[in-house]
């Protein structure tokens, strides 16, 4: 049985897959998305190193696209607020990293943008059902975090269906948000599981036309393609 989404899909294109050295102009290739997914990584929490606030500050003048901030890092504490009080629309910390999500959601939100919680491959979802009501998305990676490029674990949807469930009975208001190995042949099983989000790096930024990737990713997402 399908748990699709009734709420239009958003496209969120992940800049990890992009060409660092070109990011203003690589932010412009994929000015039809919905989220602009910013991947930050510590070497701590995940084995690889990608950017922090300098960049995030840097790359907020350079588009008006929403910013998804990921942070794959250690102590998220310390930084989450950081990345709201830069313009963030949204702050997704791991919850396998926080002593206290729920005191950083609030810290998160004080500062003026969403927050996210997400969960690695092997992390249940049970045990964190009662403090989602303190966020608005949940991000239910489908990779082990650390890299693009990687294979889509279709075994890890049970837990977005359940988000769903929750959500279509009222017992919780979230986007649920898929993130690792999406593409044309990936979204429409992550979507009929009842994502409503969809980050996509490779799928997108190795195509020949970023922009049109990102429609078609649209229409699959939205059952029409
Ligand atoms: C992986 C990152 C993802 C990554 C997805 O740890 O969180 O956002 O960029 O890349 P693809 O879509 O290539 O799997
Ligand atoms: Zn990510």
């Amino acid at each position: 049985m399908s748990t699709r989404s009734a709420a239009a899909p958003l496209i969120a294109p992940s800049i990890l897959s992009a060409d660092f050295a070109r990011l203003a102009d690589e932010v412009q290739a994929v000015a039809n998305a919905d989220w602009l997914h910013v991947d930050v990584m510590d070497n701590h929490f995940v084995p690889n190193l990608t950017l922090g606030p300098p960049v995030v500050k840097s790359l907020r003048a350079a588009t008006d696209l929403p910013f998804d901030c990921h942070l794959m890092i250690d102590a998220p504490e310390r930084w989450a607020a950081g990345y709201a009080e830069l313009g963030a629309h949204n702050v997704t910390f791991h919850v396998e990293a926080a002593a206290d999500p729920g005191q950083i959601a609030r810290a998160i939100r004080a500062a003026g943008a969403e927050a996210g919680l997400a969960i690695k491959p092997g992390t249940p979802l049970d045990p964190y059902l009662e403090i989602l009501a303190e966020f608005d998305t949940l991000l239910v990676m489908t990779v082990e975090p650390g890299f693009g490029g990687q294979e889509f674990m279709a075994e890890v949807l049970p837990k977005v269906t359940e988000a769903r469930r929750r959500v279509e009975s009222g017992h919780l208001r979230l986007h649920i948000e898929v993130d690792g190995g999406i593409n044309e042949d990936t979204i429409t099983a992550a979507a009929e599981a009842g994502a409503d989000v969809f980050v996509a790096g490779s799928s997108v930024y190795g195509a020949d036309d970023p922009a049109a990737a990102i429609e078609r990713l649209r229409a699959r997402a939205r059952g029409a393609g």
